[in-house]
């Protein structure tokens, strides 16, 4: 977390008000603990987290089994192309949850690490983030 953040991102982090939601996809496929059994990872890079399902699922899986392992999430958190020029979809557009014309999907991300106790374990990583 010191290596990616200068500050902790969940540090003062209201969560209270965004209720737990991590849906996404493909979040509960077996593959995540049979990877995780299998080869013992002492780092996981996940590309694409959108609102955390996979990383609970896989922090869950490491808690579990008493690993320390960390998880580093890389994700621009302004959604695929699509969720932006899809307009026959658009549950899609609104599940970005814009704010006065931004995502707010990283804070939806956050909240639900912070509901599920997983701060220590879950490293966010947007693009713009260097060593
Ligand atoms: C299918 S979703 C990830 C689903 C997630 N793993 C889950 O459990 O629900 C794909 C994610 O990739 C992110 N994404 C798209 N293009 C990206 C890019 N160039 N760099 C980083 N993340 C990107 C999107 O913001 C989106 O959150």
């Amino acid at each position: 977390m010191q290596w990616m953040h200068a500050r902790n991102p969940y540090e003062g982090f209201d969560f209270a008000g965004i209720p737990f939601d991590p849906s996404g996809w493909g979040s509960t496929s077996p593959i995540f603990r049979k990877l995780i059994e299998e080869k013992r990872p002492r780092l996981i890079i996940e590309v694409g987290t959108w609102k955390g399902g996979s990383a609970l699922r896989m922090a869950d899986i490491l808690k579990e089994i008493k690993s320390p392992a960390q998880i580093i999430c890389v994700d621009t958190w302004l959604g695929a192309l699509e969720f932006w020029n899809r307009h026959e979809h658009p549950e899609r557009h609104a599940a970005l949850k814009l704010v006065n014309g931004y995502p707010s999907v990283y804070y939806e991300f956050l909240a639900n690490v912070c509901h599920a106790g997983h701060q220590k374990r879950i490293v966010p990583a947007a693009p713009r983030c260097q060593p």
